[in-house]
């Protein structure tokens, strides 16, 4: 297939056509969101999986069935793909979705609904590392080319679901209250129970701790990687190729000093906090 074959625009965003369809988006914009769903909003590369893992064990006090016998992407399907009306009428309430869009794609029903939303924020350095090596894998995502080329691309936006600071922005500006939740990917890593524990309360579940931990256990790298239904490894290889780079790659924080060199990482700098100059937040790790 060639490059142009694989992707297309919608709104002004690049979508893979493998996972993603005309159909899929129309039936995410007429998608009848529920008072109890729970979505986690994400951009791709920052834990969406790992989110995936969580939210059924978090929502249903620590039944591990459905993160043992239903792969990922229909266990928490991902609200503008393919997989979703494929699965919707299998999804138990409180049902739980992901999504990659920003804010301001999301459709008429979630806006008049009271679903939640977490949103899991991670350093763009990170994310954009562990994109070089998503691109590497994934047989229907275009080749990231070097390092060097690849910074530009992410920089110019020309990725799955535009540029990061655009989709940070979009959840920052938000009308949704306490509707929504902001964490980070690096809270997760240093301390899974506690934010576990943010994510229950928020959730309106009173989880001991005992489930706490025991969720925690079951979400951690290390588990999730020998999980099959959790670690792509069902997806054929042409698809997705793990001895290219396993999807569960590392898992870290900062691994972005292991790709980075001083010219790099100033103009990355640069550019980020160029975009996000005028904004009223302010972001939780240096970027320097
Ligand atoms: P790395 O490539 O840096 O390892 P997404 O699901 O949004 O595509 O994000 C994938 C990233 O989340 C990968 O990062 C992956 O390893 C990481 N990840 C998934 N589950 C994780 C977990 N339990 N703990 C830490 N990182 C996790």
């Amino acid at each position: 297939m060639s490059s142009e074959e694989m992707d297309f625009l919608y709104h002004g965003l690049l979508l893979p056509r493998e996972t993603h369809s005309v159909e899929s988006l129309k039936f995410a914009d007429e998608f009848t969101f529920k008072d109890d769903d729970v979505v986690a909003a994400t951009y791709p590369k920052t834990g969406t999986i790992w989110m995936q893992e969580i939210l059924p064990l978090v929502l249903s006090g620590g039944d591990l069935t459905p993160i043992q016998t239903i792969p990922n992407w229909d266990r928490v399907p991902w609200l503008e793909e393919k997989r979703l009306a494929v699965v919707v009428d299998k999804l138990t309430s409180p049902r739980a979705m992901v999504t990659h869009f920003p804010y301001h794609l999301m459709p008429p029903s979630f806006h008049a609904s009271k679903a939640k939303v977490i949103y899991v924020m991670r350093n763009p350095k990170d994310v954009m590392v562990s994109s070089y090596y998503f691109h590497q894998m994934a047989g229907f995502l275009k080749d990231p080319g070097t390092f060097d080329e690849f910074m530009d691309t992410f920089l110019e936006g020309k990725v799955l679901f535009g540029k990061w600071t655009d989709h940070v922005k979009s959840w920052r500006h938000t009308e949704l209250g306490d509707r929504i939740l902001y964490i980070t990917y690096e809270e997760m890593v240093q301390d899974l129970p506690a934010a576990l524990r943010t994510m229950s309360d928020f959730l309106g579940r009173n989880l001991s701790e005992e489930v706490i931990q025991k969720i925690a256990e079951h979400c951690s790298f290390k588990a999730m990687k020998v999980n099959t239904m959790s670690n792509f490894n069902l997806v054929p290889k042409v698809l997705m190729d793990s001895d290219k780079s396993p999807f569960l790659r590392k898992g870290v924080v900062g691994d972005w000093r292991n790709h980075f060199n001083p010219e790099q990482l100033a103009k990355f700098t640069s550019v980020i906090r160029k975009e996000l100059e005028n904004e009223s937040f302010s972001l939780p790790w240096s970027l320097d």
